[in-house]
């Protein structure tokens, strides 16, 4: 990579007749430009996805690429810093092409999950899962030497096999796809007769979905995926073993069009959208498969069955139907429950007839990755104890029960905590700050995912620096500065005065890493509406917190959430702290669990139908509770004793 500065007017001319080719990636997708064509108009010719709030201003500095190989030209005037630019990074609007370019649009790369689920994960919480931890899937490989026919047993190939099978493993009811069948007498002869046959169960009987040959019986395998608003997570799971064997997430392609529920239902409102939205989906999990059976040197071929857990809306968007009624009353979505599709009727690039099961919803706000996240906790199987499950993510979900009753709500929280609509926020992904305290000294010490310099905050970082800046006095009560004390750390930003948390020099992006009062007002209102959901849904049963026996949560913070801190800012009630288990991702172990076994498909379908949605937006005292909460910790610090009393101190 080189940058060229260098111009002569007569090459210029010449250049302009020129025509590059430019690959996009994480993507792969390449198009031919004209010479002199922005970065920007290429990224929309090609028609993916990128931010640009300014409309090529320069100003906004959202359109960030890399370039990884080619030599470009960035227009003067680029708000990056040459720190920066000299590690390939420029602004899409203020590049010219004039060269054949490899570009990476970084927002949509891969981000490194944290506190990715193993095998051992599962193995050691195996008493806490009210799913199983066993291998059962619809899916199996069977090796079969079959007899070779002659004039006495000449009786058809299909009827061979399905002998065959029955003499090896039982297997009384067999039919087999036409895709199959189109190919069997071929696929026979040329393996000679000896096969490895691909069987889903359907019922009591089994469909035949594949024969190859028998060197490929141990290639089988799934993928279990959560799709986030924000992000989209993915884990290859080998069948034959049970084993995880990758884990990859990225942002959703479809944040172009929207960050939260509400714009992308917005967004939809026409076929065209519509079909943009599932396309992007689509292309989001397609690019994740991509990504990880490169690295395992696998087929996308030999996954042969998902299981997918997401929220209403990204369900109704990844099958491509409207989901405009989710949002308008009385709130009725297309589906809650559907049968096992098939990865080609929504364009999965893995096996055509791999089965795709999706985790069942309870309604519009409750979806199936609450449902799936359930069986990673012991909420739905426990006899005795009223316990809590709650999911943040975009939105904040919220489940209270036991194996007699499931009571459920949602509150639209917004997608701080995952660092959106957070200048200096970030998902959990490298470069991202995860944890945060502040020294006596007055210095700030953190840790960054990664090792690197940081590149912004995640969830579980920001909690931190809230309740740092709260606990320390650099903000009051309402989230504003307090001048006086902090005002050694305030610094002009693009959004007023900041709170400086790391110096530009120290910085990945190379600009100072701030935190502005705005960015605290709305990581307040997010926790304000997390808590009164909590303390409204508590009101309606009939209990306090201290009758909650365990609290369960959720969410893409990042693998150190500080309970400590979520409560000092009133994100949670002021419990024991003990009765607190973060579980990370739990949609997506959910999604695993059902790949993995066929008995959780069925329990997770039996914790949606015992479920009761409430609707809180229209609970006479919601407005109340929010505005409660709407402080640190609350308006009511009898709340919160535990924060009344460091306070104090
Ligand atoms: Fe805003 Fe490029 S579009 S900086």
């Amino acid at each position: 990579m080189k940058q060229n500065n260098n111009g002569d007017s007569a090459a210029n001319i010449q250049n302009s007749l020129k025509q590059y080719t430019v690959t996009f990636l994480p993507f792969d997708i390449s198009i031919d430009v004209p010479a002199g064509t922005s970065v920007l108009d290429a990224i929309k010719k090609a028609q993916l996805p990128i931010k640009a709030t300014c409309g090529g201003k320069g100003t906004c500095g959202e359109c960030l690429i890399r370039i990884i190989s080619g030599s470009y030209r960035p227009r003067p005037g680029t708000k990056l810093s040459q720190q920066v630019i000299s590690r390939g990074y420029s602004l899409a609007c203020n590049t010219q092409i004039n060269d054949h370019l490899t570009i990476e649009l970084p927002q949509f790369q891969e981000l490194t999950i944290q506190g990715t689920h193993n095998s051992v994960f599962f193995e050691n919480r195996k008493h806490q899962l009210s799913g199983i931890y066993k291998l059962n899937p619809l899916v199996k490989s069977i090796d079969v030497q079959l007899p070779v026919p002659n004039l006495e047993e000449n009786y058809s190939d299909l009827t061979r096999i399905k002998r065959a099978l029955r003499k090896m493993s039982g297997i009384e009811t067999v039919r087999c796809s036409y895709p199959v069948l189109q190919t069997l007498a071929s696929t026979l002869r040329k393996n000679r007769w000896q096969v490895s046959i691909v069987l889903s169960k359907f019922g009591d009987s089994w469909l035949i979905i594949d024969i190859r040959s028998p060197k490929a019986q141990d290639r089988i395998y799934g993928i279990a995926c959560d799709i986030g608003t924000t992000t989209v997570a993915l884990q290859v799971i080998d069948l034959s073993n049970g084993k995880i064997c990758y884990s990859v997430s990225s942002y959703n392609q479809q944040l172009k069009c929207g960050e939260d529920i509400i714009s992308r239902i917005n967004y939809a409102r026409t076929p065209d959208r519509l079909t943009e939205l599932q396309h992007l989906v689509v292309l989001t999990v397609n690019t994740l498969i991509r990504s990880t059976t490169e690295k395992l040197e696998i087929s996308p071929q030999d996954i042969y069955l998902a299981s997918i857990a997401g929220n209403t809306t990204m369900m109704h968007l990844l099958l491509h139907l409207d989901p405009r009624y989710i949002r308008e009353e009385p709130y009725t979505p297309t589906f809650n429950q559907i049968d096992l599709i098939s990865a080609r009727d929504i364009g999965l690039n893995i096996h055509p007839d791999a089965r795709v099961h999706l985790a069942p919803a309870v309604g519009s706000y409750l979806g199936g990755d609450i449902t799936a996240g359930l069986l990673c906790t012991p909420v739905p199987g426990d006899d005795h104890q009223i316990s809590a499950f709650i999911d943040i993510g975009t939105n904040g979900e919220l489940v209270i029960g036991n194996r007699e009753w499931l009571l459920g709500c949602a509150c639209s929280a917004g997608p701080a905590f995952e660092g959106q609509g957070i200048q200096c926020g970030m998902p959990a992904a490298e470069g991202a700050i995860e944890q945060v305290s502040f020294e006596k000294s007055g210095s700030i010490r953190y840790k960054v995912i990664g090792n690197t310099k940081p590149k912004g905050l995640c969830g579980s970082g920001l909690i931190d620096l809230l309740a740092e800046l709260f606990i320390h006095d650099y903000i009051d009560r309402y989230g504003k500065f307090n001048e006086c004390k902090v005002n050694h750390k305030l610094v002009e930003t693009d959004s007023g005065i900041g709170f400086l948390i790391e110096e530009a020099e120290n910085c990945y992006w190379g600009k100072n890493l701030t935190i502005a009062e705005k960015d605290i007002a709305n990581l307040i209102r997010t926790k304000a509406a997390i808590y009164s959901a909590i303390s409204l849904m508590l009101k309606y049963i009939g209990i306090n917190s201290s009758q909650i026996n365990a609290f369960y949560i959720a969410g893409g913070f990042g693998k150190h959430l500080n309970i400590e801190n979520a409560i000092r800012i009133g994100l949670f009630p002021d419990m024991p702290r003990e009765n607190f288990h973060y579980l990370g991702n739990s949609s997506l172990v959910g999604a695993c669990l059902m790949l993995m076994a066929d008995e959780n498909r069925k329990l997770v379908n039996d914790i949606a139908e015992k479920m009761t949605y409430i609707e809180l937006n229209s609970e006479p005292g919601y407005m109340n509770e929010y505005t409660g909460a709407l402080f640190l910790p609350h308006t009511e610090m009898g709340l919160f004793p535990t924060v009344k009393s460091i306070i104090k101190r």
